[in-house]
């Protein structure tokens, strides 16, 4: 199974000035400690990280550091996430015919959780790895005014990785592309093209590290998990 990695973000909301994947955590870069859940999983065989030009040197020395066993491809990435799977997916050996995209800032993602979603890709064109919300969430019109309050026991906070069928999820990004839809995952893109998106259940501890509070966070839970 291959997996891309959407690497290509910023440090804004971390209040970095430069890629967060390249944050310290733990002793090691951030992007690391992903790419040590995919060597781990057995599923994976080839990994593909898209990321800008300028942090690719970097990655490079990351991926060689840690010794992987497994091919790692650099891919230029883009503008928006969707922008850079879109690259991702043209990158893939032409009759690649399931992808897993895991994004790079989910460093706590476990290879168990790779590998279930690997295992239910075999039989769906398309699923996320998601957990049920624990808060109530609120629709809100422009001025901050709540607009409904839906039933929470429907909600689910999507994760990745996410799977997918390779033709059909770039038949999708394609569709958005021409429509000009703006979505923050590929499950969107399917569901907009009235694809069914299945639910694997994800992690708690599988969170996107994106402020520096998810930092700490992050080092806790990872201090837990070494002893
Ligand atoms: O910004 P956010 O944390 O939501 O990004 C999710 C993932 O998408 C991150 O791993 C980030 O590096 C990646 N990304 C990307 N290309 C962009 C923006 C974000 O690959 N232009």
């Amino acid at each position: 199974m291959h997996l891309l990695i959407p690497a290509a973000g910023s440090g804004r909301r971390m209040g970095s000035s430069r890629n967060k994947l390249l944050l310290d955590l733990l002793g090691k870069p951030l992007i690391a400690w992903t790419l040590l859940a995919a060597e781990a999983s057995p599923t994976i065989e080839q990994i593909g990280i898209i990321g800008q030009a300028e942090d690719w040197k970097a990655f490079d020395a990351i991926a060689t550091s840690l010794n992987l066993s497994k091919p790692v491809e650099f891919i230029q990435g883009g503008a928006t996430r969707q922008e850079s799977v879109y690259n991702g997916l043209q990158s893939l050996p032409r009759y690649t015919e399931h992808v897993l995209i895991h994004d790079g800032a989910r460093c706590l993602a476990t290879p168990d959780l790779f590998d279930r979603c690997a295992d239910v890709l075999i039989s769906c064109d398309g699923l996320i790895a998601a957990i049920p919300v624990k808060d109530t969430i609120k629709v809100v019109d422009a001025v901050g005014v709540i607009q409904h309050t839906p039933e929470r026991s429907r909600l689910w906070a999507a994760q990745t990785p996410q799977g997918f069928s390779v033709p059909l999820l770039k038949k999708c990004h394609d569709q958005g592309k021409q429509n000009g839809w703006e979505v923050t995952d590929d499950a969107a893109l399917f569901e907009q093209c009235g694809l069914a998106v299945h639910i694997v259940e994800g992690e708690e501890t599988n969170l996107k590290v994106t402020t520096p509070v998810d930092l700490a966070i992050a080092e806790f839970i990872l201090r837990q998990r070494l002893g």
